[in-house]
């Protein structure tokens, strides 16, 4: 899968640009503020629908105007493929494939898969859990739309249980609604952490091999999900009367705090390194790798799930790897097509040689 060329107009900083992106590499150079990240936040939309940065689409209209327009050319299997977006103020936005217009964004399946790594993403490492549940979230939303449906549910009931123990109503009926809320979350919670753990021990398994190779086999990675529901078997069954035992087993304390102290939006991710915690120990170089190795790692579960390799984007991230990682990662690039950011094209001399275009980026203009 690969998008051949970009239109933007009002989108961000950018007045009107067309872009015919390289199947392969494609180089983004610009100083600070031009519109780099810009450019790839649009990419991103183009393919999920949603940006990485924001949740508020008026950010994304140019900031006199009223209205913005993305228009991708993709081409999935051989086959073109026009996905256009469009942003209004106060409005949802709309999105179009190939014409048609979709009537909710949850429909849309564009084709297209895209990995973004940028410096922001050490947080994966360093910032708390809500992070790490947020990037299997996305993640595995975007590999099995019926994931982002159990999580909006399984939050609408959380919300549900959380305004009922606030509310101070603690007669019966409010008590058998707490029972109907406990076994929704029972078994909604389940489904989510299965699918959590069986997508994570992928994700373990590949980057750990991966980040073997980066550091010269000094270092073993491994990503562990862990569970604030106490369970110990495995199977669904297990999982879903350990869940509700545990929402029983809380509700005194749960009344007492208006909060629902158990569940998957609890859930960590533990990441080791030679069996010691980064969050604790790891260098910032350390913490930078092991984020690296979970994206290509991703791409990887991409490539196996989907049959092919997604779209890559690396938002200025060459400069703050040393020469090791950065030849390993030039070398991983192969046959993705790739987007790369950075101030200077001096920071990207291992992609000497490869077949890519340059774009130089000026205040929202290609010069
Ligand atoms: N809605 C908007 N309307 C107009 N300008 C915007 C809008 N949103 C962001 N910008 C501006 O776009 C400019 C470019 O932003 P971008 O994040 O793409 O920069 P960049 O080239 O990636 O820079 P850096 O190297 O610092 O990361 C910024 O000056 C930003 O303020
Ligand atoms: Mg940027």
């Amino acid at each position: 899968m690969t998008i051949r060329n970009i239109r933007l107009i009002n989108f961000r900083n950018y007045n009107n640009l067309d872009i015919e992106l390289n199947d392969q590499l494609n180089l983004v150079i610009g100083k600070n503020a031009q519109g780099k990240t810009n450019l790839l936040e649009s990419i991103y939309i183009s393919a999920t629908g949603r940006s990485f940065r924001t949740n508020r689409d008026r950010e994304l209209i140019k900031l006199d105007k009223r209205e913005a327009y993305i228009a991708a050319k993709a081409y999935i299997n051989g086959i073109q493929r026009l996905i256009e977006i469009k942003m209004e103020q106060n409005k949802q936005k709309r999105i179009k494939v190939n014409g048609i217009e979709l009537k909710n964004i949850r429909e849309l399946d564009t084709g297209l898969s895209v990995v973004i790594f940028s410096p922001d993403d050490i947080g994966l490492v360093k910032d708390g859990p809500s992070k790490r549940r947020g990037y299997l979230d996305m993640s595995i939303s975007h590999l099995r739309p019926i994931y982002r449906y159990n999580l909006n549910r399984y939050n609408k009931v959380l919300l549900q249980r959380n305004n009922l123990l606030k509310s101070n109503d603690k007669n019966s009926n409010a008590l058998k609604l707490l029972d109907i809320f406990d076994m929704q979350l029972g078994k909604i919670g389940t489904e989510i952490i299965i699918s959590r753990i069986s997508f994570l021990n992928k994700l373990s398994k590949i980057s750990g091999r991966i980040h073997k190779n980066l550091t010269s086999k000094k270092e073993k990675l491994a990503l562990t999900y862990i569970s604030n529901v106490d369970f110990t078997g495995k199977c669904k069954k297990d999982i879903e009367e350990s869940f509700l035992n545990n929402l029983k087993l809380n509700r005194k304390k749960d009344l007492v705090l208006g909060n629902t102290s158990t569940g998957p939006h609890r859930d960590d991710i533990k990441i080791d390194i030679n069996g010691m915690d980064v969050r604790m120990y790891a260098s910032q170089g350390q913490q930078r790798t092991i984020v690296l190795s979970i994206k290509l790692s991703e791409v990887e579960i991409i490539r196996l799930d989907k049959g092919s390799y997604p779209i890559l984007l690396l938002d200025d991230v060459f400069s703050e790897l040393d020469e090791e990682r950065r030849k390993y990662l030039s070398l991983s690039l192969q046959g993705i097509q790739t987007v790369i950011t950075s101030t200077d094209i001096a920071n990207l001399e291992e992609l000497e040689g490869m077949h890519k275009s340059i774009f130089c980026i000026d205040d929202g203009k290609l010069s």
